[in-house]
């Protein structure tokens, strides 16, 4: 399936709306969120990008026209380093296309031109097998498994993954 990134904007609420109230989509996200949450997340990933801080981004099927997903990269200090972290979701009717991995490695292509952070992280839940696989798909390099606080105030055995925007490819 042919799927391009685009910018998330205004309009993009109702599909926020379809992964974070499924309690299957947020499994390894720490749960559902409220409707104020959501709202929040939607106002948060509309002025990321003017921010300068990272970008998020609607997953939209070519032949459809319809948002499938999503994907973003935002900034984070990590072990007193600043890097990007990246997450992503594919909402359950287009899972297991290849989807996610797509999207992801589209907006890799972004992170990577826009030449601010060398380091790219992702932290699956170490039991999150299909992030895992496109971590590993994409290139990126498994440093260890830590404990990750997320949502704040809960810890998850996550996955530390690298990629290195920098590197020749
Ligand atoms: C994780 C998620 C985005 C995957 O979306 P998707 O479009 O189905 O993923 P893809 O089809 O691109 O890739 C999944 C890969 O994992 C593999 N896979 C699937 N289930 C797996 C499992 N249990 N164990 C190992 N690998 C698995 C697939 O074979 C595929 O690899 P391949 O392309 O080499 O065959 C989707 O399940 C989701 O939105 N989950 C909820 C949100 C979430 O957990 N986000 C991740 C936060 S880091």
């Amino acid at each position: 399936m042919a799927v391009r990134i685009e910018p998330w904007d205004a309009g993009d609420l109702q599909l926020l709306q379809k992964s974070m109230v499924d309690p299957a989509m947020t499994e390894h996200l720490g749960g559902p969120e409220s409707p104020a949450q959501i709202a929040e997340r939607h106002e948060r990933f509309q002025r990321l990008a003017d921010s300068g801080k990272g970008r998020w981004f609607k997953i939209v099927d070519v032949s459809t026209g319809e948002s499938v997903g999503s994907v973003g990269y935002w900034e984070r200090t990590w072990r007193d380093e600043d890097v990007y972290e990246i997450g992503w979701s594919v909402l359950p009717p287009f899972q297991g296309r290849g989807i996610a991995g797509i999207g992801t490695g589209l907006a890799i292509d972004v992170a990577r031109s826009d030449k601010r952070h060398r380091f790219l992280h992702a932290f699956p839940s170490v039991d999150n097998g299909p992030s895992n696989a496109i971590c590993r798909k994409l290139g990126f390099t498994l440093i260890e498994e830590t404990k990750f606080e997320y949502p704040k105030g809960s810890f998850m055995r996550c996955n530390d993954w690298r990629l290195d925007l920098f590197a020749l490819n």
